[in-house]
């Protein structure tokens, strides 16, 4: 059987993906990517990126606020290595190319970003990730790393606890392949498409998430899904945290910047998670526009500023909105917009599979505990895309190939099971039991949730499962087959809904982004702790472990 061979396999083009690329550009190293690596969605990312640059920030301070926002559920020893880093991460970014946004004298410039005590988050206008993953391809092309472009990775392949690589499917031509490797690590991205209104990316679907899950991989606090504040009504384009960040601010229908009431110090630069319940409070109370929204004002900010700072801000709102923010508020509403949990995985970015590290949003390390803040997903994706390609090398160097017949019959397996999907001739369309999933998890495990409305989430994701069994596939073909794409895709998301729901419905607290109406209060007596799924044929089995806390002992959240 012919398959590909390298030391080791990337799995995902994003800025993690890269990042981890070039940490092991001295080994045999290849990364495959569902689309080209410049459509990933780090491309998307606006706002900008946390590092304590200025001159009376530290890194410690960085680190309280991360740890603050979390809700006190982050690894404290995690964090602690994500804002160190940090300053040397983006310096690096710069000279590699990044042409982020200057102060007049010449500085990298940083504006206020939500839960931050400091003006810490660097930026390139609002274009930060579309700056940064540009940069970060060039070196990759510049270091000759050799990709696989447009292959969804649909199985890891393990033998007695050792990942020995992983299957692909070529979207371009359907053919099914074996690569074998030493290490692998998954920087898939997050599981944002499981909610019908999210800024995420189509190709955000948790696949990655779900291909390590099945494969043994646990799964870790995948209950904490973030809310953004403000994505655009009508499409949740994302509408950066940056716009009141230079000065924006929300209202409600009567005109009151109600954020006041909600967050008396902080006001609209509030973390993300009490932002997004004040904006849904408002709607829910009848405060808010007809069809569900609030208005971001930036009018008073001035044609300039607008222009020089938030240029890709004020296009999203002409283009998909008919409205120019020079003149008139943006209607935003809040949508889902990042994955807490992900792959369970330490500081060095290894995973409970030797062999198999993780690094980004599908990695749960966990750095942002139950609510991220805002700018630190992009250094995220810098810092422990650097380890794990780090480690990911250091592993490979005393470890050999495994033999390749775990990886054969992995790739037997995976094409019976496409051959299956197109050997239908009848059943249901994979996009009705999508669509269906997608209006449930809005519904019933949105901002706020209680036991009544996870249990029928679970019962209907239940039931999405078993309809699954009986989907049915129109296109046979092989080139560029997405209805075959997606079909795989979905078994996956339901995976990953159903790890949603069970950890949601388990958890009777309310702590960062998890908000029950039936436990308002946050417990650490009894769930200080991250939820734990693993894959199990009859289902997932639950479990906790507990939180490192180096640093900063809990406290309640003021802001
Ligand atoms: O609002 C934003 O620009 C998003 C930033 C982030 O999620 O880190």
């Amino acid at each position: 059987m012919s398959m590909f061979r390298h030391d080791i396999i990337i799995v995902g083009g994003g800025l993690a993906g890269l990042r981890a690329a070039l940490a092991a550009r001295d080994a045999d190293v290849a990364v495959i990517s569902r689309v080209h690596p410049l459509r990933s969605h780090s491309v998307a990312a606006q706002g900008g990126i946390n590092a304590a640059l200025g001159k009376t920030d530290k890194w410690e301070d960085h680190a309280f606020d991360t740890i603050k926002g979390s809700d006190y559920l982050a690894d404290q020893d995690a964090v602690e290595v994500l804002c160190k880093d940090a300053p040397a991460r983006i310096i690096e970014m710069e000279r590699w190319g990044t042409l982020f946004s200057r102060t007049d004298e010449g500085m990298i410039a940083q504006r206020p970003f939500g839960g931050a005590g400091y003006p810490r988050t660097a930026y390139a206008e609002d274009r930060t990730g579309h700056a940064l993953l540009h940069t970060m391809y060039e070196q990759a092309l510049r270091k000759g790393i050799k990709f696989y472009e447009e292959w969804l990775v649909t199985g890891l392949v393990t033998n007695n606890g050792r990942c020995s690589g992983v299957v692909g499917y070529n979207i371009a031509n359907g053919q099914i392949e074996g690569f074998l490797a030493i290490a692998v690590i998954f920087a898939t991205g997050g599981y944002g498409r499981i909610y019908e209104r999210s800024t995420n990316s189509i190709i955000n679907t948790g696949f990655g998430c779900a291909v390590a899950y099945r494969g043994g991989a646990a799964l870790e606090d995948m209950e904490f899904v973030q809310f953004h504040p403000t994505t655009l009504y009508g499409t949740n384009i994302l509408i950066t945290e940056g716009a009141r960040g230079e000065g924006g601010f929300l209202t409600n229908k009567n005109g009151e910047r109600f954020m006041q009431r909600y967050s008396p110090h902080l006001l609209d630069l509030a973390p993300r998670d009490i932002v997004a319940r004040a904006i849904q409070t408002e709607i829910n109370e009848g405060r808010g526009f007809e069809g569900g929204y609030v208005h971001l004002d930036l009018t008073h900010l001035g044609a300039k500023k607008i222009k020089e700072r938030l240029p890709g801000i004020r296009q999203i709102a002409m283009d998909f909105a008919n409205i120019d923010p020079i003149r008139k508020p943006i209607p935003v509403q809040p949508g889902q917009h990042y994955s807490m949990g992900g792959i369970a995985s330490n500081k060095n970015c290894e995973t409970s599979i030797s062999g198999l590290f993780v690094c980004g949003e599908c990695s749960c390390i966990s750095v942002h505990g139950a609510n991220r803040l805002g700018g630190n997903s992009l250094l995220e994706t810098i810092v422990f895309g650097k380890i794990a390609g780090e480690n990911a090398v250091k592993y490979a160097k005393k470890t050999d190939f495994e033999a390749p017949e775990a990886l054969e019959s992995g790739v037997s397996e995976e094409s019976q099971q496409i051959s299956a999907l197109l050997d239908t001739t009848e059943g249901e369309a994979f996009f009705r039991i999508r669509d269906e999933l997608k209006t449930t998890m809005n519904e019933n495990v949105g901002i706020f949730r209680d036991e009544r409305k996870l249990e029928t989430a679970l019962a209907r994701i239940k039931e999405l499962q078993k309809r699954y069994k009986n989907v049915y596939i129109r296109n046979k073909g092989d080139v560029f087959n997405q209805e075959l794409v997606n079909t795989i895709e979905l078994e996956g998301m339901l995976d990953i809904a159903e790890a949603v729901c069970i950890g949601a419905l388990a958890r009777e607290e309310s702590r960062g982004s998890h908000y029950r109406l039936d436990h308002r209060e946050r417990d650490d007596a009894n769930w200080l702790r991250h939820t734990i799924v693993a894959y199990t044929p009859v289902g997932p089995r639950i479990n906790y472990k507990p939180v490192n806390i180096t640093m900063y002992e809990p406290k309640e959240r003021e802001y």
